[in-house]
């Protein structure tokens, strides 16, 4: 099939490349001339983990193109991909202009049918948004060409984005008309050659399905970050407490996981966006506002921990920082957990050494040449001249790491662990004080 992707980022490079494995001819087209720039070059603009070499190889077979001309992106594909950041806006409600702005852009150069998936995550209307931005465009051209809206919305993970978009769990299409059901099933059908996956509903639902995943996984985050910091002040260990719970199968042991709260570029602006969009409805969602206020409240749990043992005045103290991505295998900083400690740190006077095993070039771009801020090349080096060591983010590295040697190299040999990764005992066997989340 002939496809095109519009917005070519985390979701639109992944799925244009998973499309193209498959046998399609993908067309990717994108705004910024630097991103196509390096993916023509043979390079790829963000990590993840196997997507680069999965470029390369569907580019040499002439099934993968990028382009920043839309005419070009519109003409090719019957399947219109609109893969375009919707960022929150002032208010908290999903900034739609870059996906009304595709919607034009398909509008102003159609010639004949095409179906248009919105796979970013938009509120619920956007489709009829959608549709109405391309019957403006085709209006103003004098013409009158078939086309269809259909909502389907992406659940890949960062970090492990190809897996998920080659053996998806589940495949949400709203769709409101036959020709656009049938082509949806003949577009996945290499995706769900094991069993049906593809799970077809009426447009709103569809959208409304996405923000009700990441509301769902975000709502277990905070819940189990309020439980750890009561376990805190009642001397109870929300570790033994999650695999308590875990084990009822009603709850699971997925996403129990206490820490210093969530980030990335899904979960926060997407609670944000449902409790705007419910606010607009005339139906509160308490649950989920309470959800948001807990994560940021979160975000500062180290740093209240760090100045709890060292004292508000951190100036001339440096910390070493495993960690800045907002979770593992990814470099995506967005509303990472790692920039409010950071700030909180410099605010305090401290010095930081940071390392990232791929997010050390995003934090440049963030932070400029920020001289309180260097960049060590593993995490041994982040230790160099370090006062204290704080962890943010779970890379598998951190995970066994020789805590004698942290003894040593550390000013005040002191442990904030921000994801729970050790058990509390070996660190300080070590003779490290070993501060995590909502442990004894
Ligand atoms: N990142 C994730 O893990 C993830 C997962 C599921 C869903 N989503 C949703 O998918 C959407 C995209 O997210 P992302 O992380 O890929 O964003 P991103 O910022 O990485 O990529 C968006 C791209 O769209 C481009 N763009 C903007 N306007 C354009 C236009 N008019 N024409 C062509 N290109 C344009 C931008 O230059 C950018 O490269 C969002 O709605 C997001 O909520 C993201």
């Amino acid at each position: 099939m002939k496809i095109t992707v519009i917005g070519t980022g985390y979701v639109g490079l992944v799925s244009g490349t998973c499309l193209a494995d498959v046998g399609n001819d993908v067309l990717c087209l994108d705004v910024d001339a630097n991103k196509i720039r390096i993916l023509n070059e043979g390079g790829i603009p963000i990590y993840e983990p196997g997507l680069e070499a999965m470029v390369r190889r569907n580019k040499e077979a002439g099934r993968l193109r990028f382009t920043t001309s839309v005419e070009e992106a519109v003409a090719h594909g019957t399947i219109q991909f609109i893969a375009v950041g919707t960022p929150p806006d002032e208010d908290g409600s999903a900034d739609l202009q870059y996906v009304v702005a595709a919607a034009r852009s398909i509008g102003r150069h159609m010639k004949d049918y095409k179906v248009i998936v919105d796979k970013s995550t938009v509120p619920v209307g956007t489709a009829d948004r959608v549709k109405a931005a391309i019957a403006d465009e085709l209006k103003a051209r004098g013409v009158n060409t078939d086309y269809s809206v259909v909502s389907n919305p992406e659940f890949l993970k960062e970090g492990a984005a190809v897996e998920d978009f080659m053996k998806p769990d589940r495949i949400v299409v709203g769709v409101e008309d036959a020709r656009a059901r049938e082509l949806m099933h003949q577009l996945y059908a290499p995706f769900q050659r094991n069993h049906e996956r593809l799970i077809v509903m009426d447009v709103r639902s569809a959208e409304l399905t996405k923000y009700a995943a990441n509301a769902m996984l975000a709502t277990r985050i905070s819940f189990m970050n309020e439980l750890a910091n009561l376990a805190e002040k009642l001397g109870a260990d929300i570790e033994l407490v999650r695999q308590g719970i875990g084990s009822d199968p009603r709850i699971g042991y997925h996403f129990l996981y206490p820490g210093c709260g969530y980030g990335g570029s899904c979960f926060p602006k997407d609670v944000q966006a449902l409790v705007r969009t419910a606010r607009e409805a005339g139906q509160g969602l308490k649950i989920l506002q309470s959800v948001e206020d807990a994560n940021e409240e979160q975000k500062y749990v180290l740093a209240k921990k760090i100045v709890a043992r060292l004292g508000e005045d951190l100036s001339g103290k440096t910390i070493a920082l495993w960690g800045l991505a907002f979770k593992p295998n990814t470099d995506d900083m967005r509303e990472a957990p790692s920039r409010v400690l950071i700030g909180e740190l410099f605010e305090r006077g401290a010095r930081i050494r940071a390392y990232d095993p791929v997010a050390a070039h995003e934090a440049q771009r963030i932070y400029g040449d920020e001289p309180r801020l260097a960049y060590a090349r593993n995490p041994m080096d982040a230790l160099e001249g370090a006062d204290v060591l704080a962890i943010v983010t779970e890379w598998k590295e951190f995970r066994a790491p020789d805590f004698e040697a942290i003894k040593a190299k550390l000013k005040t040999p002191v442990i904030f662990d921000g994801r729970n990764l050790y058990e509390p005992a070996i660190p300080r066997a070590a003779g490290l004080e070993y501060f995590a989340i909502g442990r004894k």
